[in-house]
């Protein structure tokens, strides 16, 4: 890490004027037609060498980029630090150096492989056997509930990294899920989130499961209290909570102050930040719906990728090449969004996993320095599974006068075959890239319309092209596949972070609102305690307080 912003290094200054001075000539049809191997320049499968067998192809064929602007954006990487911050990461040096943290997430998955020295890392394998040993009495029916009844619905209450993870990968994941173990995921301070959830529920048959890194958040001690509520109005007696609330957390205090044993409490450690946490105890729903087992493939997945981001080539390096056709276009095309578009229904909530993965990450305008950045860091995420996008926001993505970088990815064996849905699915996977890229000109409308079509209705139907996607193939949905798919975007986010120069691990952003918040909500009930706001606000909190009826 150099300490200087990334628009300093020579190689930033090369690709600005490549930009500048060539950026007509970067015409996808044209880069295609002049290089009949550029797909098998610009694509690579990726094989374990870990843990179960997995595979997937990353074709960035389709990227606005040429051998020459790789090798600049390379360079960049190198001149960043990219190489030497990942080391240290790996080595649980404080990477996090605003709150003076390792960032050992790979610690998680890392099945005593890389030697890892940080107190707190030699007990992952400990608190793994604790998920192992209470997942299997909950599932087996062996753990009972107050009236000796078996749980057959759990409900985690937690937000953040608390929950997106593992809303994310128990949905990516459902096809190897226990059916008749029903999972909640209970996150908003909206009372109406938990009141719908409960009633859902049987006091006797659920186990709630309070996940919560600092165990202070707000909305979920509220959430975890109102169901503790809920839950004694049935079970009367304080000792029927141990069978069915459990804490995952780092702060024992809080967790045994709100009512929970410690040995009901699966531990996790400061270094694992709450968007890297599914692979920590925050897993715990996770391997309660997947089974242990399964639970442990995922963090395999993760592992293989750990060490092809730890031990390969940049050149060679998914993560990294991601990383850096992404800077291309958010740095010099001046992109302000990327879009992540699975061809996989179970993969419906991955952009909503990587909305937080990025922009709580990369969000950020100040170098670990201090500096203000003259240069746009992380991107807006967004995206949908496919198709429901196509009937939605693709217009824009065609037609419209942004550029969107895309990512398609979708697995090549659906785990649902029902006759042609899947052919079909992949028609589309295949078809959208194809015409982003390459588009339909002004002549072929004027063929399709004949000769009496208005001027304006053929310029309507002009796909300029030249829009960039990577596309993504796996050849079926195994839980090791998801955990290597979550890790490269891991990676790939760590190393643009790195080229920023920020610290991709705090999160200082969220604090603020928070804040006023807390000091709001202490004036809200009488007109006359509203103090210290502009005229918008206390506007707004007058109007509230004229009409509301609790
Ligand atoms: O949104 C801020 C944040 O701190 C996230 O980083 C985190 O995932 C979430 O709140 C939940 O935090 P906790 O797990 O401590 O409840």
């Amino acid at each position: 890490m150099s300490g200087k912003l990334a628009s300093e290094y020579p190689s930033w200054k090369k690709l600005q004027s490549i930009y500048d001075n060539e950026r007509a000539s970067l015409v996808l049809k044209d880069l295609f037609a002049a290089d009949p191997e550029r797909f098998s320049k610009f694509s690579s499968e990726y094989k374990s060498t870990y843990g179960p067998e997995t595979t997937f192809l990353l074709d960035y064929s389709k990227n606005l980029i040429t051998a020459p602007i790789l090798e600049t954006l390379l360079s960049l990487a190198k001149e960043a630090g990219v190489e030497d911050v990942r080391d240290k990461m790996f080595a649980g040096e404080h990477i996090n150096t605003s709150e003076d943290r390792a960032v050992l997430h790979v610690a998680l998955r890392n099945f005593d492989d890389f030697k890892i020295q940080e107190e707190g890392a030699s007990e992952v394998s400990a608190v793994l056997e604790h998920i192992k040993t209470f997942t299997e009495a909950v599932r087996s029916g062996e753990w009972k509930g107050y009236t000796g009844k078996t749980i057959n619905t759990i409900v985690n209450i937690g937000i953040g990294g608390s929950d997106l993870g593992p809303v994310m990968v128990t949905e990516a994941l459902k096809a190897y899920s226990k059916r008749d173990l029903t999972a909640h995921f209970v996150s908003n301070i909206d009372g109406t989130h938990i009141a719908e959830t409960l009633r859902a529920c049987d006091p006797e048959t659920t186990l709630f499961i309070i996940a919560s890194k600092t165990f202070t958040t707000q909305e979920t001690i509220t959430n975890a209290e109102s169901a503790k509520s809920w839950f004694l109005k049935a079970a009367k007696e304080d000792a029927h909570v141990a069978k069915h609330f459990v804490a995952l957390s780092t702060n024992t205090k809080a967790v045994t102050a709100f009512g929970i044993s410690a040995d009901n409490m699966f531990q996790f450690w400061d270094w694992v930040g709450g968007r890297y946490s599914l692979w920590s105890a925050i897993g715990l729903s996770i391997a309660l719906v997947i089974g242990f087992d399964n639970f442990q493939q995922l963090l395999q997945g993760a592992h293989g990728m750990d060490k092809h981001f730890r031990e390969t080539p940049l050149e060679k390096n998914l993560p990294v090449l991601l990383a850096l056709v992404g800077i291309w276009y958010n740095d010099f095309y001046g992109s302000q969004t990327h879009a992540l578009l699975p061809y996989d229904q179970y993969l419906h909530k991955f952009a909503d996993y990587f909305q937080q993965g990025d922009m709580e990450s990369n969000g950020k305008f100040v170098t670990k320095g201090g500096q203000r950045v003259d240069y746009q860091t992380g991107p807006i995420i967004w995206g949908a599974a496919g198709t429901n996008g196509q009937h939605s926001f693709y217009q824009l993505v065609h037609q419209g006068t942004k550029l969107i970088p895309c990512d398609f990815i979708a697995p090549a064996t659906s785990l649902n075959p029902l006759g042609i849905h899947h052919r079909i699915l992949l028609s589309n996977y295949f078809a959208q890239p194809e015409a982003l890229a390459f588009g339909k000109t002004e002549e072929q409308v004027k063929q399709e319309v004949g000769p009496n079509a208005s001027e304006a209705l053929i310029k309507s139907k002009v796909f300029e092209g030249n829009r960039p996607s990577n596309s993504i193939m796996f050849p079926v949905m195994t839980p090791s596949t998801l955990g290597a798919l979550i890790a490269l975007y891991e990676h790939k986010i760590f190393t643009q972070g790195v080229i920023w120069g920020i610290n991709s691990f705090d999160q200082m952003g969220v604090e603020l609102g928070k804040i006023l918040a807390k000091n709001i909500l202490a004036q809200l009930e009488k007109p006359d305690d509203v103090k210290g706001h502009d005229s918008s606000t206390t506007g707004l909190i007058h109007y509230y307080q004229k009409y509301r009826k609790e």
